[in-house]
């Protein structure tokens, strides 16, 4: 059906149906005005024969009526028996009648006939000349009629009519008819095949044109490759192949500009399809630009869609729909995981003819690199304040921490060993020193003082750090299992490795609900190679708490990462430990899972036990 119509609307289509219709009514109009002239010629011929009969007839019919009447003849019929031999010789004759003046039948083919009066009599022997008409009567159809009056001198003694028969005339004219319609049947085909060639020769190259067209309007630039005709088709060919030069020529130009931006470019519809990309972001992705193009954006930005399927729709405040929206540029930094950094993302209006924004550009600029050197920025900025702030109030802590410490050891020395406050003092005294440790390990944070090394027993130290956070342990209500090795030492400064396994333990309790459980597993790790009589020594504090998000797991050894309320939590307790850790030549690592608990693994150089005796350790 569509086909058809269009055919129907097409320029051949149209072509062919008039030229047809052309040439369907000329044809039919010289076929009628053949049959027609045809038959009045004929008509004509038939006319004459039939006006030579009736004359000749009147003749002989007059010269025996003239002959009864001065008695040359005597008998009777005579006149009826010249009728029957006319009707004998000329079989094309119906009737024969001979009226008398008064219009009565004087004689009949059919005797029957004779003396009668007959309706339109009156009107035939009025005729004063010989008359050869058609009539069409209703009932026995169209004849010819012949009339001539018998005249002798100035005298009329009768009138004759013949009645010719027309029959085979229409049989011949029926077939003379059929003969034309044939014939212009077979002409009309004729001249529609030979218009429909013509019209096909004469818009085979507009079709061509056409075509060429079509390929361009989907970006290809293939131009005629025959040669041009010589007529105004060609001149047509000539103007578009030139035409299209110059669109490949601009196509070109912009699809190169296009490509030397290395900014990250996608031309994007109303449905959040990419209609472009630019070569930048088609390499950034290890792909070509064809086949970003009729991808959803966040398809090609968000490679975890499969595994998050709420990425699978446009970002939230999203700056194509801003724009989209408000016809204005919007812009915003967007994580992009499929090229694994953060972007600076613009996207610009399209407009089209009518004031409708059908699209955007969408431009997206790395901005990893800067925002890494921003947050260093920042981070190192806050460890400053953070210093200055520390270093300020050191000495108004130290100076009471200080009283705190003398008294304490002075009461130590005044009381009794069996007293039993003396482990309460003991305690005091203790945490005080521990307090004086962490504002030096705040200065050591902020101004990386030098630390005091010795020998650690790591039982000992283990122990300390659980003694020390005892009280949590028991009001949370914790498990602890300790499993630590023999004779494992390490050269370090005690009070800032007890720090690290204090913040790790409070860490796991503030983690941990009610009745969680802690392990301490100690060990000396055979796995690692003994280089330059070197073996290390593992920790590992697991607890049984909630875990650490994935995305949180590479941040908790920022200074100032927490993810604990205000006031409950600086933030700085991971970060002390590895820089600690690190200071001592070890490393920290953690494995989480969420919901399941925290393993952080602390692994320390070990001092073999003849260094140590010799009182020579490494640093
Ligand atoms: N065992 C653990 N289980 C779950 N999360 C942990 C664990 N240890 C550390 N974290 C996470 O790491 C973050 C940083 O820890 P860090 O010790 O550096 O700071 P903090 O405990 O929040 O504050 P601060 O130690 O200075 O009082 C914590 O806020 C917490 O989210
Ligand atoms: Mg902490």
């Amino acid at each position: 059906m569509m086909k058809i119509k269009d055919f129907l609307f097409s320029l051949r289509g149209k072509a062919i149906l008039v030229a047809t219709f052309f040439i369907v009514i000329f044809m039919a109009i010289t076929g009628y005005v053949i049959l027609s002239r045809e038959k009045a010629l004929y008509l004509k011929d038939r006319e004459n024969q039939a006006r030579v009969l009736v004359e000749a007839a009147g003749i002989n019919f007059t010269n025996t009526l003239l002959y009864q009447e001065v008695g040359l003849i005597e008998e009777t019929g005579v006149i009826d028996l010249y009728i029957l031999d006319l009707l004998n010789k000329e079989k094309s004759i119906l009737t024969v009648i001979i009226f008398d003046n008064d219009g009565k039948v004087i004689a009949h083919c059919h005797l029957v006939e004779h003396g009668k009066f007959y309706e339109n009599a009156e009107e035939i022997i009025t005729h004063q000349a010989t008359l050869v008409r058609e009539v069409n009567d209703k009932n026995r159809g169209p004849f010819l009629e012949a009339i001539t009056p018998l005249i002798v001198g100035t005298k009329r003694i009768a009138t004759l009519r013949i009645e010719f028969s027309l029959k085979d005339f229409y049989v011949k004219l029926a077939d003379l008819g059929k003969w034309i319609f044939s014939l212009t049947i077979l002409a009309i085909s004729g001249s529609i095949f030979f218009v429909v060639l013509g019209i096909n020769a004469m818009t085979r190259p507009i079709r061509r044109l056409s075509k060429a067209m079509d390929t361009i309007d989907y970006g290809r630039f293939d131009t005629l490759s025959e040669r041009p005709r010589r007529d105004e088709i060609g001149h047509l060919q000539m103007s578009f192949t030139d035409m299209v030069r110059r669109l490949r020529d601009a196509d070109l130009q912009w699809e190169n500009t296009f490509n030397s931006i290395t900014d990250l470019i996608i031309i994007c519809g109303r449905d959040f399809r990419v209609v472009k990309a630019n070569r930048a972001l088609a390499q950034g992705l290890n792909t070509t630009t064809d086949r970003l193009k009729g991808k959803m954006c966040w398809e090609v930005f968000h490679s975890e869609i499969a595994l998050k399927p709420a990425l699978n729709g446009p970002c939230p405040d999203c700056p194509h729909v801003v724009t989209l929206k408000t016809g204005n540029p919007s812009a915003m930094e967007i994580e992009y995981s499929s090229l694994g950094g953060i972007f600076q993302v613009t996207t610009f209006p399209v407009w089209n003819e009518k004031g409708v924004v059908t699209g955007t550009i969408h431009v997206a600029k790395d901005i990893t690199e800067q925002k890494r050197l921003q947050e260093k920025l920042i981070q190192s900025e806050k460890v400053a304040a953070m210093g200055q702030m520390v270093s300020g109030i050191a000495h108004e802590i130290n100076n009471p921490l200080n009283s705190i410490l003398g008294y304490a050891t002075y009461l130590l020395e005044t009381v009794d060993d069996s007293s039993p406050l003396k482990d309460e003092l003991d305690r005091i005294a203790r945490a005080a020193s521990r307090c004086k440790e962490t504002v030096k390990r705040f200065l050591n944070f902020s101004r990386e003082t030098p630390t005091r090394m010795e020998p650690v027993d790591i039982h000992e130290v283990v122990g300390e750090a659980l003694a020390m956070c005892y009280p949590t342990i028991s009001a949370q209500g914790i498990k602890v299992m300790k499993e630590i090795g023999a004779d494992l030492w390490i050269n370090a400064d005690k009070g800032q490795i007890e720090e690290v396994f204090i913040n790790i333990i409070l860490n796991a309790c503030d983690a941990t609900s009610r009745g969680g459980e802690l392990f301490i597993i100690a060990h000396r790790d055979g796995s690692m190679s003994t280089v330059q009589n070197r073996s290390w020594i593992k920790v590992k504090i697991t607890d049984t708490g909630c875990g650490i998000l994935q995305e949180n797991l590479k941040r908790i050894f920022d200074p100032f990462f927490t993810t604990k309320e205000p006031g409950k939590g600086t933030g700085l307790g991971l970060a002390v430990s590895h820089t600690i850790v690190k200071n001592h030549g070890g490393a920290i690592d953690v494995e989480s899972t969420v919901g399941k608990g925290t393993t952080f693994i602390i692994t320390l150089p070990e001092i073999l036990s003849h260094y140590r005796e010799e009182g020579q350790v490494r640093d």
